[in-house]
């Protein structure tokens, strides 16, 4: 296959979903009309197995959370699809922001009861701010649940998206008789008893013929041509374009647990998902169809083996063929590298490959040279955009516990900032460290990780803080801006790049501060 050919093939993208919609049930039925795992649980299954042999992820376990994200590659129609799986846990929200960094397009899950939830507000906000194509898929049509067009005006007016459904149910819970697939003109009839079966579905072009009476009965029939009716005048019509440019977003209805309506938003997501984007670095746009390698790290994953300190660093090619032993620069380091052992994901599996091509993420062993963000290429300077730190929203002072261990505490910290567990700052005033983060969890976390993989212990004490915000004045060499930093003396620290931030203790304070140095301006994220 050619080179243009791969890049045509792959579809990389993200489930994102409030927790409980369904997005681990939907992953697992994608996998396995992948052919990717021979039965429904296995991806659950193997959850729980990592976390019975690590005590990092017994932490996991118990919250019954899934912490980690993963990626889980399987072959449908000669298409190579790439699932980035996000935590769906508020508290690694930050975790989940990253991985949309990398995925091409996302597949929205919705709780047809539950409708349009606050994690999915956050996600989509994110998406839609970068332009990312979104399929939404409501799922649990096999329990009682809102309206058809209820749902679809929520979906429109608490996400802000633009829709327009591509199948539609034929009663819901109780009375869930199957679903129109508008996108193939496709009837499928739902079957409790038929979980796991992949049903094919009868083609219905026409949905007047009076045989649809027949199979659904009069009344079922009558109310799903008048809520077609309804639905086609309403709706915008599908374009493949605007979808993919953001712009509308097409809707499926089903029962992940069931396996119903899966096939039918798979076959249409291969048809209509885009294949590897270009990517805005610093320096210029990169085009995936480029011939030399770029890629950038999203995510940094600890090795759960606390006797093997070596991490893994996720890298999504965005150009070029990654060749196992090729040596690549590490732009921020200015170094050459290679690796021997690049892993790429299959299912759950992981193996070492020679090649991978735009779109694909690799795995690679890492002893703490990456951080999240960083490029490699072939000798260009480039650095991809697009990784930004958010604020956080939780706030602690960090204190050494066991003054014997001060270097280890300092490398543990280090190392875990890189992978993006939490942010760290630094006081100007008296060098005291203060770790952010956006959920109280990674504190115990962090407590547990330092104490397990580095030997060192921590405490922690309350910083009563709203937000950090960067602070970027618009003339480092004005009096406002001198007058700004001494008044706020106290208030001052480095982030880890050394990029100067302002601890504000209430949105009262920011609002304040900004209308008495206009010209110092405060952002809530490190890229603006
Ligand atoms: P998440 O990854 O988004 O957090 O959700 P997950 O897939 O784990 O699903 C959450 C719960 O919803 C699970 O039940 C799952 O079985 C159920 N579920 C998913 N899809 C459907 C559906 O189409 N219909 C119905 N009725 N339920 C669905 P659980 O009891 O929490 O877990 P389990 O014991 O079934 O594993």
């Amino acid at each position: 296959m050619s080179f243009l050919e791969e890049i045509q093939r792959r579809r990389t993208f993200g489930i994102i979903s409030h927790p409980d919609a369904g997005k681990t049930t939907l992953t697992e039925k994608l996998l396995l009309f992948g052919g990717a795992i021979q039965e429904a649980g296995a991806v659950k299954n193997n959850k729980v197995k990592k976390g019975a042999t690590s005590d990092f992820m017994e932490i996991e376990r118990q919250r019954g959370i899934s912490v980690a994200t993963s990626v889980l590659a399987f072959i449908y129609k000669d298409k190579k699809i790439n699932i980035l799986d996000t935590p769906g846990h508020k508290d690694f929200a930050e975790d989940t922001f990253r991985t949309l960094t990398a995925v091409d397009s996302v597949i929205v899950v919705i709780d047809v009861a539950k409708g349009v939830e606050e994690q999915t507000e956050k996600l989509v906000e994110v998406c839609r701010m970068r332009k990312i194509p979104i399929i939404v898929f409501i799922n649990k049509l096999d329990r009682e649940g809102k309206d058809a067009f209820d749902l679809l005006d929520e979906v429109e007016q608490k996400l802000g998206l633009r829709v327009t459904p591509l199948s539609f149910p034929i009663g819901m819970g109780y009375d869930f008789k199957g679903i129109y697939n508008i996108w193939d003109k496709k009837l499928n009839l739902f079957s409790p008893d038929n979980k796991q079966s992949i049903s094919e579905g009868v083609e219905f072009d026409d949905v007047s013929n009076p045989e649809l009476d027949e199979i659904i009965g009069e009344t079922a029939a009558d109310t799903l041509r008048e809520e077609l009716e309804l639905a086609l005048e309403v709706y915008p019509k599908f374009n493949k374009d605007e979808y993919q440019n953001g712009d509308l977003q097409p809707v499926f209805f089903g029962s992940a647990l069931n396996n119903f309506g899966v096939k039918e938003l798979l076959e249409c997501f291969i048809e209509i998902a885009p294949p590897p984007q270009p990517k805005m670095a610093e320096e210029r746009l990169v085009d995936s169809k480029e011939e030399k390698l770029t890629g950038f790290v999203f995510k940094i994953h600890a090795n759960m083996d606390p006797k093997h300190r070596d991490r893994l660093a996720f890298i999504k090619i965005v150009s070029g063929i990654f060749k196992r032993n090729a040596p690549y620069l590490h732009v921020r380091n200015n170094k050459k590298m290679k690796f021997s052992s690049p892993n790429a994901f299959f299912a759950e599996k992981k193996e070492i490959v020679d090649e991978s091509f735009p779109g694909d993420i690799v795995g690679l062993h890492d002893t703490g040279n990456f951080k999240i963000g960083d490029t490699l290429t072939e000798g260009e300077i480039l650095n991809f955009k697009g990784i930004p730190s958010f604020s956080p929203e939780h706030f602690r002072y960090v204190n050494n516990a066991d003054p014997m261990k001060s270097k280890q505490l300092y490398k543990g910290l280090d190392q875990l900032m890189d992978e993006g567990v939490a942010q760290l700052f630094t006081l100007e005033l008296n060098g005291r460290k203060i770790i952010g983060t956006v959920g109280a969890l990674q504190y115990e976390v962090i407590q547990y990780r330092l104490e397990h993989e580095y030997g060192a212990k921590c405490s922690y004490e309350n910083l009563p803080m709203h937000k950090v915000c960067w602070v970027a004045p618009e003339d480092p060499k004005n009096d406002e801006y001198a007058e700004f930093r001494r008044v706020k003396q106290r208030y001052l620290a480095k982030d880890k790049q050394n990029r100067l931030v302002f601890l504000a203790d209430s949105a009262f304070t920011i609002q304040m501060t900004q209308q008495k140095y206009p010209t110092v301006k405060l952002h809530f994220t490190s890229e603006f």
